[in-house]
């Protein structure tokens, strides 16, 4: 069920859209999500709220978003097949995750409504194309060069300096597949650890063993942004307060809004998630990570073309959260508010993190301004993403004071006992 009307141009579109039918697919169609996790799962609950059908395609029967979808397919990501099973049953079909196979993507575009584009999910999986396409949009990178030989990486290093990161150029997450030179007596070491490891990075990674790779020097950022921005087939665009994120083992701990950044910075970081969004063209919730040096220098680091973990905060703290923001917005649908409407704090559940909290759940859910968020995973795992707690209040302050008291219930032994 998808109807195309003229587009009518909006504010927010650059001078050269012209008008062009879209299809827009209105409340009552089903929307299908290649991925299952938690991403896929708060996406299908908004498109519930809006009267959507949901379908979802994992290899895992009870992912978190086949425990609330209508329609499970169970098969493998990069299974065509499967793939096109679901698409036979969607009027829209879009991603939870970016590492589903390009390929896929690109031959149901033949057969469905894919978005966002096969082609932005392709420069999202690609470190290289990614870093080339933002230099091409004139976003500021930390210097970077690609490496597939010995001879590209010695050379490259003579280029980007140490330190750098040696990353690879596919399959990577959670600061997964990537490996610090901080000078010339790590070199070969790196090239061990990266002829070894390919590109498979863990269970979300895809398994290719091409050995492609990103030599990016060290950014000295004194904090850690993001920012999410919707954009809808006609070009119109909605872009989301900057948050400030913690990292801990490469895995985000913390995210704080409004990050604690000059109102410069922060509507620089905003323009460049706009522009992002309009020079891929692309259709649904982008997020966009960034690096804040000391002297106010902004460095863009890498986007994914979904819904984002620092953009959770947005369910409870927007006028539209980022998950109604992607249905509307695959859908063909306006743009909603970004607005925030109260201060807000997010910090992730990780596996070590469940016990604590099943056994503290009476004086957690007693915080201030707390929100408990379970995504229904039977196995916690390490530093798996099990759930996410948001605390909102009148203040970043006040909510980070929220955080700290579930930090102190749910912290494990080896966690710091500061929440940020
Ligand atoms: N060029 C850099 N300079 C300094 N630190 C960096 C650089 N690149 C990455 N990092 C650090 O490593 C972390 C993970 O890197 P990055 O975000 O590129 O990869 P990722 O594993 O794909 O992460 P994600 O889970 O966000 O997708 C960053 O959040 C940052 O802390
Ligand atoms: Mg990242």
């Amino acid at each position: 069920m998808s109807v195309d009307v003229p587009a009518t141009s909006s504010p927010s579109s650059p001078p050269s859209d012209r008008p062009r039918p879209v299809s827009i697919v209105p409340p009552g169609a089903t929307i299908g999500i290649l991925g299952g996790g938690q991403l896929g799962r708060m996406t299908a609950l908004a498109a519930r709220h809006m009267g959507y059908r949901v379908a979802t395609l994992d290899p895992v029967p009870d992912a978190p978003c086949a425990q609330v979808a209508d329609h499970r397919f169970t098969a493998h990501l990069d299974d065509a097949i499967a793939a096109r099973r679901l698409a036979a049953v969607c009027d829209v079909v879009t991603y939870e995750f970016e590492n589903v196979a390009a390929p896929v993507a690109a031959a149901l575009e033949e057969a469905a409504l894919v978005r966002p584009s096969s082609r932005v999910l392709a420069v999202s999986q690609d470190r290289v194309r990614e870093k080339e396409t933002f230099a091409a949009l004139g976003l500021p990178v930390a210097p970077f060069r690609p490496v597939t030989s010995w001879p590209e990486l010695e050379a490259s290093v003579g280029v980007v300096g140490y330190p750098c990161l040696l990353k690879t150029a596919t399959g990577g997450y959670d600061g997964k597949g990537q490996r610090w030179l901080h000078g010339p007596d790590d070199l070969s070491t790196a090239w061990e650890w990266a002829t070894s490891h390919g590109s498979g990075c863990g269970d979300r990674g895809k398994g290719e063993s091409a050995r492609r790779f990103i030599l990016e020097a060290r950014v000295p950022f004194v904090r850690e942004l993001s920012v999410i921005v919707a954009r809808n087939p006609q070009g119109e665009t909605a872009v989301y307060p900057v948050a400030e994120n913690i990292h801990r083992r490469g895995i985000l701990h913390v995210s704080i809004v409004p990050a604690r950044v000059s109102a410069g910075v922060a509507s620089r970081a905003q323009e460049f998630a706009v522009r992002l969004a309009h020079g891929l063209d692309a259709v649904g919730v982008l997020g966009l990570e960034l690096f804040l040096t000391g002297d106010e220098v902004l460095y863009v680091n890498e986007f994914a073309p979904r819904p984002h973990n620092s953009g959770h905060y947005t369910i409870e703290a927007c006028v539209t959260s980022q998950f109604q923001q992607h249905v509307r917005t695959v859908c063909g649908l306006p743009v909603g508010s970004t607005a925030l409407l109260r201060p807000a704090v997010m910090v992730n559940l990780l596996g070590q993190h469940m016990s604590r909290m099943q056994a503290s759940l009476g004086r957690l859910l007693r915080v201030e301004g707390v929100h408990l968020h379970v995504y229904g995973k039977s196995e916690a795992r390490r530093d798996r993403k099990m759930g996410h707690v948001t605390i909102i209040a009148e203040s970043v302050e006040e909510a980070l004071e929220g955080a700290q008291q579930v930090w102190d219930l749910v912290r494990a032994p080896d966690d710091p006992p500061h929440v940020a």
